[in-house]
Order: C-alpha cells, then structure tokens, then sequence
C-alpha cells in the first residue's frame, strides 16, 4: 500500500509539542513533515527558529498545503474551535487533548461523519499505551466485561512520592509539574478530572457508551490524608486513584474515578510513578494487563507519532461499537465497599449512610468508617466536603 505525504500543521510547542518535534527528527522514514507551527504567546523564548512559527491559527487552517492539523494545545475550548474547522476544512486532526475529546464526543463524533475526515486521539488516553486502538480493533468481538486502570500519570507519581519516598504532597506536585507531567492547572489531575476524561473516551471505545462530564462522579487524591495513608501502610496496601468501567449482570454499566485501596494482588499495585496501567477483562481472554507511561513528552509524542503515522495508511476510528446501536445506560445500582473519612461530630449522621458498617474508629477530633453503601448515597455525599472528608474504595460489589 503506498503511503500518503502528510503536511503537518502543529499547534502548541510546549512539552508535547516540541516532544513531537524531536520525536519526529528521529523518524525519518516517516512521510510526514511539520510546514507551521502555531503558538499563542509572541514573547516566549523558543527552541527553533523564529521563521517556524505564526500567531494566526489561519496561517495554518487556511493553508491548502497542510493536510493534517496536530492540534497539542493546554486550551480544550480553543482546541475544540481549530479541530472543528479543521474537520470542516476537510483536514484530518490529531490530537491529545482529553478534555476537548471527552466534552464534545458526540459533536466530533459527527463531524468525522459529515466530512468524512478521521481525528485521532491515542495520545489523549494513557499517553504513551496504546489502548483506544486496542479497544477499537482487538476487543472488536471478544465481549469486553470491564476495564479499569490507573490513567493519569501525575497522581500517581504523587501518590507514589507521598506514600513510597515520604515526600510531602505538595513538593510531588511541584515535581510532577517540573518534569512536564501536570496539567497546567494541577486540579484537573488531582481533582480526578483528567481521569475521568479518559474514562469517559474509554467507555465510548469499550462499550459503546457516550457520556457527558457530568455524568460521571470523580473524587481525586487532593483531600487524601495521613490518616488513611496510615491505614494503607499498617494493612500492606497502596491507595492509586483508579477508573473503572464494568457491565452488570442487568446489561447496565457503571463506571466512575476513585481513590482505591490495592493490594499485592492486584496487577496496578507495581504501577508506580508516572505509570499508567489498564486491565480489561473479556469473556474469552480473560485479564489483560496493559502498562506504560502515562505522561511526559517523548511517551506522549510517541502515542502522536504513532496517530500520524496511521493516517498515511488512511487509518480511522470506526466507532464499532457505537455503530452497532446497542443500547446500554449508566447504572446507579451499585453497591461499594469504602472507607469514609470524617470529623468525630459527624460519625453517626454519616454511618446512616452506610448499609452496613464493618469498622467504626475515631480520635478526639476526626475519625473513619468502612462498610457497605450503595452509589446513589456515596454520590449524594461526596458534593458534601464539609462532612465527608476523603474516600477510598475497597470494592465493588458487583450485582
Ligand atoms: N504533558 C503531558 O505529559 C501530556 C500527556 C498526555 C496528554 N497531554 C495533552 O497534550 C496537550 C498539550 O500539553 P502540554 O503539556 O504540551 O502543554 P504545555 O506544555 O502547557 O504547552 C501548551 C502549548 O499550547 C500553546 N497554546 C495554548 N493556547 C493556544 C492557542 N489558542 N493557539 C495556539 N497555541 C496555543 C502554548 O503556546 P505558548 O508556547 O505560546 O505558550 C504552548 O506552546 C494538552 O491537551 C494535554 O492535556 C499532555
């Protein structure tokens, strides 16, 4: 099969930006070269020469010549305004940015449709692992069961700093933040947003399912405390911030983002640092376990690579699973295991919550609950930060 030329307009120089450039130096069998670059901020020193870059998205969109937009800007509401009249344009779009992906799926989903243009986004999910084309192509008839994974590399880095090498939260941020693996504002990766993100483009990919944001509940790692650290620690377990998507026996799918206690066992256990890991499990392959960088620039610009280079073979997402109609709804009718944080003068009105206590522990002024409770109080108590103070699944006990 001969192979297309493909003329690149890059938007975003900046960690993954500038990755991809590097990256791209160092591909040369690739038929692919970058003819722009735009970037937003006329001031910044920059690695390359001047006469490489433009302020004018148009310099880029409206140029004939370039055939595919790498979008890798930090702005979801710009990078939705330059892939969406780059796919009216007919230019094919490749892009890393989850935000902009999970928000308008459904829209790109069509839009792909109308101009018959394809937009990739393997680097928008995991980084560097190559999961959407696994799910897309590989998982294609095997009936997927469930899928869950540490997906955003910064909170794992900080959890592994905090926890394993007894660096205090915010100085594993800071790290995070100088090795390029944050995004610019930290609350998107600790607020468990950047996970649910990926989950919400996992759920699309793995069960057909398109959700909004909102749809989805997300506690993160920011409010974690010593206390449950400490708990982890004396029980031989490790708390990761874990997304999960899973059918029930009902046909319906839960799915959500939370802190989660795991155990040697547990294949996500050894995910450490930047890491992500996903493990799907599938009727007749059983468990799968996928592990890689989850972050950083020369892992991300890989993952983008790795799109570019599909399309010179004409590569596109066929959305199987979401053609096939199926019809599947998100479930509210699950029943988890959690540890509940909280201050002494709460404990009884929060243990009402729980249909089943198994352990109840206070000091003079905060204390925890573990026990059984069913999804629909867990999300009514987690818009409360004033009483509830941090969670931690143990497990899902699945119906
Ligand atoms: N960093 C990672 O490890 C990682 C991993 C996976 C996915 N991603 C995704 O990759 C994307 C880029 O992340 P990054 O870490 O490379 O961000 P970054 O280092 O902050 O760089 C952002 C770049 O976008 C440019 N920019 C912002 N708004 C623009 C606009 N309206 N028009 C043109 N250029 C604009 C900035 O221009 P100036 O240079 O002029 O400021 C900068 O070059 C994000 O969607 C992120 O979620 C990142």
């Amino acid at each position: 099969m001969s192979r297309k030329t493909l003329n690149i307009g890059l938007f975003g120089f900046g960690c993954v930006g500038f990755g991809l450039y590097e990256v791209l130096q160092k591909t040369p069998g690739l038929k692919a070269n970058i003819k722009n670059i735009c970037v937003k901020n006329p001031d910044k020193k920059r690695e390359i020469g001047s006469e490489n870059f433009t302020f004018n998205a148009d310099d880029l969109l409206n140029n004939p010549e370039i055939n595919v937009i790498v979008e890798l800007i930090d702005d979801a509401d710009a990078a939705f305004e330059i892939t969406k009249r780059a796919l009216k344009s007919g230019k094919a779009v490749v892009s890393a940015n989850k935000k902009m992906v999970a928000e308008h799926f459904g829209e790109l989903l069509q839009l792909q449709r109308e101009n018959n243009v394809p937009l990739l986004y393997e680097a928008a999910c995991c980084a560097s692992m190559p999961i959407i084309r696994n799910l897309e192509e590989y998982y294609d008839n095997d009936l997927l069961d469930s899928i869950q994974g540490i997906v955003n590399g910064s909170t794992n880095y900080i959890l592994t700093k905090t926890s394993r090498d007894n660096i205090s939260y915010d100085e594993a941020l800071k790290q995070a933040q100088d090795a390029g693996y944050a995004e610019s504002n930290p609350i998107l990766d600790t607020g468990g947003f950047d996970a649910k993100y990926k989950l919400l483009i996992l759920l699309a990919h793995s069960f057909g399912y398109i959700a909004k944001p909102d749809d989805l509940l997300n506690i993160g790692i920011n409010n974690l405390g010593g206390v449950e650290l400490k708990y982890a620690r004396e029980k031989g377990l490790k708390i990761k911030l874990v997304a999960q998507a899973f059918k029930q026996n009902d046909g319906t799918v839960g799915a959500f983002v939370l802190p989660k206690f795991v155990s040697p066992e547990d294949r996500l256990y050894n995910v450490d640092d930047v890491f992500n890991g996903v493990v799907t499990k599938t009727s007749f392959a059983d468990e799968q376990f996928f592990v890689g960088r989850g972050a950083g620039a020369h892992p991300t610009a890989s993952a983008v690579l790795s799109d570019i280079s599909a399309l010179t073979y004409d590569y596109r997402y066929e959305y199987k699973k979401i053609s096939r109609g199926e019809s599947v709804s998100l479930s509210d009718n699950l029943d988890l295991t959690i540890f509940l944080r909280h201050e002494k003068k709460d404990a009884e009105l929060l243990k009402a919550y729980f249909s089943d206590v198994t352990e109840s522990w206070q000091n003079h002024e905060s204390g925890y609950i573990t026990g059984n409770i069913s999804f629909g109080n867990l999300k009514k108590l987690s818009s409360d930060d004033t009483t509830v103070k941090s969670v931690v699944l143990f497990d899902v006990n699945r119906n």
